[in-house]
C-alpha cells in the first residue's frame, strides 16, 4: 500500500509520547485508577491526550456516553472556563462518582450539565439541555446507535463543528484483523457508521489509529 510506514508505532514509541506530554491532572490519574479494578470502558489516555488538542477552545460540547466522568474532564480540561458540556448517560450511579471527580478537579458544577437517560430517548424528547447549538460532540455510548446519534446530533451543530467518536476499530474487529465474538452487534454497526462518515460530503472525516480508534468528523453546515 502506498504510503505504509517502515515501522509501525511500538510500545517504545507509545512510552515516549507518555514521557514528552504533561502527567494528566490528579483527578483523571484517580478516574483511571477508580475504572481499572472494576473494568469500567473509559478512554485510554492517549485517547484523552487528543481530546484534549481537538476539544480546546470549543465552546459548547454534548457528550454521548459519560461513564464516571474521564472523557468528559478531559475535554472540560481543554475547553477552559468559558466551555460547557452537557453529557449523556442513563446511569446515574456512574454520573454521580463523575461528579465528584469533576469538583476534584475544580470544574465548577455548572460547566458540566448531565442527562441521565437514553441518548436517543433524550434527542427526540427534545430536551432542553440537548437544543444545542454545538460546536463539539464527543460519542462513547452503544456502537450500534452511532449513526443513529450523529444524526440527532445534525441539526444541533454549528458549522465547522467537531464531531469525534470512539472504539471504531473496535480492538480490530472492524478491520478484520480479530475475529468478532458469535454475539457481537456492534462490529458490522461500526463498518457501515465508519462508511458512512467517511463517504458523507457534509463531512470531512478521517479514522485516527490511536487507542480503539478515533473518527473525527468537521461538519461543513
Ligand atoms: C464506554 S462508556 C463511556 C466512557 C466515557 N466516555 C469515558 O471515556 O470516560 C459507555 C457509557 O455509555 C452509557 N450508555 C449506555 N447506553 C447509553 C445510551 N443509550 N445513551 C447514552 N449513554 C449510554 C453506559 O452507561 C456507559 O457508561
Amino acid at each position: 500500500m502506498k504510503g505504509v510506514r517502515e515501522h509501525l508505532f511500538g510500545e517504545q514509541d507509545l512510552a515516549y509520547i507518555e514521557a514528552t506530554s504533561p502527567d494528566p491532572h490528579a483527578a483523571l490519574a484517580a478516574i483511571e485508577a477508580a475504572a481499572e479494578p472494576e473494568k469500567i470502558p473509559i478512554l485510554d489516555r492517549a485517547s484523552g491526550r487528543v481530546l484534549a488538542a481537538l476539544f480546546a477552545g470549543r465552546r459548547r460540547v454534548v457528550e454521548v456516553g459519560t461513564a464516571i466522568g474521564y472523557s468528559t474532564l478531559w475535554i472540560a480540561l481543554a475547553t477552559g472556563p468559558a466551555g460547557r458540556i452537557v453529557t449523556i448517560d442513563p446511569d446515574r450511579s456512574r454520573t454521580d462518582r463523575a461528579r465528584a471527580f469533576w469538583r476534584q478537579a475544580g470544574v465548577a458544577d455548572e460547566r458540566i450539565e448531565v442527562v441521565n437517560a437514553p441518548a436517543l430517548a433524550a434527542f427526540e424528547a427534545g430536551d432542553a439541555a440537548l437544543a444545542g447549538p454545538f460546536d463539539g460532540a464527543f460519542i462513547d455510548a452503544l456502537k450500534p446507535e452511532y449513526g443513529a446519534y450523529v444524526e440527532a446530533l445534525i441539526p444541533r451543530l454549528l458549522p465547522g463543528a467537531l464531531v469525534v467518536a470512539d472504539n471504531v476499530l473496535w480492538s480490530g474487529r472492524v478491520s478484520g484483523a480479530r475475529q468478532p465474538e458469535p454475539d457481537d452487534h456492534s462490529t458490522d454497526a461500526l463498518r457501515t457508521f465508519n462508511a458512512s462518515m467517511l463517504s458523507d460530503s457534509r463531512f470531512r472525516a478521517a479514522i485516527l489509529p490511536i487507542g480503539d480508534g478515533l473518527l473525527t468528523a468537521t461538519w461543513r453546515g
